[in-house]
């Protein structure tokens, strides 16, 4: 969780957000660095990166490590901007499929995804656009 910042959402200074914060990634078994950043509608952010594990099925995905922050700092999901995304892919990296049900499930289907690799801002996307035909609380119905 960062302090506030008032400044107003730039493509750029996102791209050196991220990146800078992909340095904490800890992947000593990829070196395949990931970072994303919750930009909230008060001007604070929620960070996280892909952690790893020597046994592999452990590791966890950066997108995994920020959502549950939301909830545990007393936000919903209407209280996010922009969810940015960052990966080390040299065009275009996108969640994985886990991470994917997990977006759809914390975050308001038509949240504004902002996707980055190696050559900066790629596109924009919803989270739905990730997961057409999710698994959801009504699929639970009997
Ligand atoms: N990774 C993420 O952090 N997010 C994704 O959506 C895709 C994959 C991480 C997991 C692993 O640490 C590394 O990237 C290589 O798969």
């Amino acid at each position: 969780m960062k302090l506030k910042s008032n400044q107003p959402l730039n493509k750029d200074k996102i791209f050196n957000d991220l990146k800078t914060l992909a340095n904490k990634s800890y992947s000593p078994y990829s070196h395949f660095k990931v970072s994303c950043i919750l930009y909230l509608k008060n001007g604070q952010e929620i960070h996280g990166v892909n952690v790893e594990n020597a046994a592999y099925s452990p590791s966890i995905c950066a997108e995994r490590v920020a959502l549950p922050q939301l909830f545990i700092n007393d936000y919903t999901k209407d209280d996010v901007e922009l969810f940015a995304l960052y990966t080390d892919a040299l065009e275009f990296g996108s969640p994985c499929g886990v991470c994917r049900q997990v977006m759809m499930e914390l975050l308001n289907p038509n949240q504004k995804v902002w996707i980055y690799s190696q050559k900066g801002y790629q596109d924009e996307f919803e989270v739905q656009d990730f997961l057409p035909y999710a698994f959801s609380k009504n699929d639970l119905k009997k």
